[in-house]
């Protein structure tokens, strides 16, 4: 089923689609996201507040309600005073149990709900003043979304459904057809272009919905617990699908989910929410390793660290000669330890690691490797 190779359509592909493989796959790594460079969408002091003059009690509070003054009320906290930056190309993943607020969250990103306070930046734009018309405008063009159930049309084929989104922006029949094939293509499910919704499985239907959110070549795209309906075996094609997608298409991705192995498996950044508040950012590496609670921590606790913890971060500095006889192997530095480990046989004692470029950056050292797998 699954597509590992695909010839990408030149409109979509930057100048990497002959991306050294290994490093391909490195998708934890923030390349092109300098934390100096502008965000792509901010989020400031964000609050949702649900209920009847929650504004206003809002401001009465001057502008902040602790979490007791709210349970004082019939209000629903829903986003609490939330800040955030999304870097462009970023994966960036919003967690947290049921009900903390992720949804609301990422619908205020978009005003499709409206946020109770605060500022939402995009490409520097406050989003909170612009107009309904600017706001389409923005969100047929510029956003892509796809939800766990969102509808497609069951009146339209596959092609129909992906063409949608372009037909309504008016752009020709023709380009419409050719642009939603090269997105179809994309997801795999080329030879399905006649298909209709209800032809297809639950994974190949969300690879439509996927198909079409792309059609429009969204510069942000929010994705909300696309995978949590799936089977577990169908989630873990669709998650390694979505890594290659990434890997090709270098998007600025807002990505929800209750599952902390997804969040770790996709995410560049992760931020944690609990009762609508942000509780931690960071990168899956930095909440294995520090979590600020132990809220963070009970999610943290069974991940595999090896599975998370990456070469550069336990590797040593080059010595500046090589081992006397040569080095055993070369490894990247973004590769987790899970998947360098099983190059260490016996007689392996020390590996070069390689930069994104292939120039080398350090050393791996076994006794390294081995400590992190004895981690739990
Ligand atoms: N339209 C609404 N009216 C009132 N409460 C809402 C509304 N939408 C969501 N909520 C409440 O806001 C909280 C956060 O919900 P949601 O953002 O859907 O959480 P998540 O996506 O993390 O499961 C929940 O307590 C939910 O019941
Ligand atoms: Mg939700």
């Amino acid at each position: 089923m699954l597509r590992r190779q695909l010839d990408i359509p030149s409109v979509l592909s930057p100048a990497d689609g002959d991306m050294h493989s290994a490093a391909a796959s490195m998708t934890n790594d923030i390349s092109g996201a300098s934390p100096s460079s502008p965000a792509k969408l901010q989020c400031q002091a964000v609050w949702k507040i649900f209920g009847s003059n929650a504004a206003a009690a809002l401001q009465a509070a001057t502008g902040r309600m602790s979490d007791a003054e709210l349970a004082a009320t019939d209000l629903v906290g829903a986003v609490r005073d939330v800040s955030l930056d999304i870097q462009a190309n970023e994966i960036f993943v919003i967690m947290g149990l049921s009900g903390s607020g992720k949804s609301t969250l990422v619908r205020c990103m978009s005003r499709l709900i409206e946020p109770t306070a605060g500022k939402i930046l995009f490409n520097g734009e406050n989003l909170l003043e612009a107009s309904p018309a600017r706001m389409i405008e923005i969100r047929r063009h510029q956003m892509g979304m796809v939800f766990q159930h969102f509808a497609l049309l069951p009146h339209l084929s596959v092609l129909g459904n992906v063409a949608f989104p372009l037909v309504v922006q008016g752009v020709d029949r023709a380009k419409c057809d050719a642009r939603a094939r090269q997105m179809i293509e994309l997801v795999g499910l080329e030879g399905r272009e006649d298909f209709f919704p209800n032809e297809l499985s639950g994974g190949q239907q969300q690879r439509v919905g996927i198909a079409r959110s792309l059609a429009v070549e969204p510069e942000i795209w929010f994705l909300d617990e696309p995978f949590s309906a799936l089977d577990p075996l169908i989630r873990r094609e669709m998650q390694d699908e979505f890594i290659r997608l990434q890997s090709v298409l270098q998007k600025t991705i807002v990505f929800i989910t209750h599952d902390f192995d997804e969040a770790i498996r996709l995410a560049d950044r992760i931020a944690i929410m609990k009762d609508g508040h942000v509780v931690q950012t960071g990168t899956p590496e930095e909440l294995v390793m520090n979590p600020a609670d132990d809220y963070v921590a009970e999610f943290t606790h069974n991940v595999i660290k090896a599975k998370v913890v990456r070469v550069q971060t336990i590797m040593q500095p080059l010595s500046g000669s090589a081992p006397a006889d040569g080095y055993d192997g070369d490894v990247f530095a973004g590769q987790p330890i899970a998947d360098v480990a099983p190059g260490f046989d016996a007689d392996k004692r020390i590996f070069r690691v390689l930069d994104e470029a292939g120039n080398p950056t350090g050393c791996l050292m076994r006794d390294d490797v081995v400590r992190i797998m004895m981690q739990a």
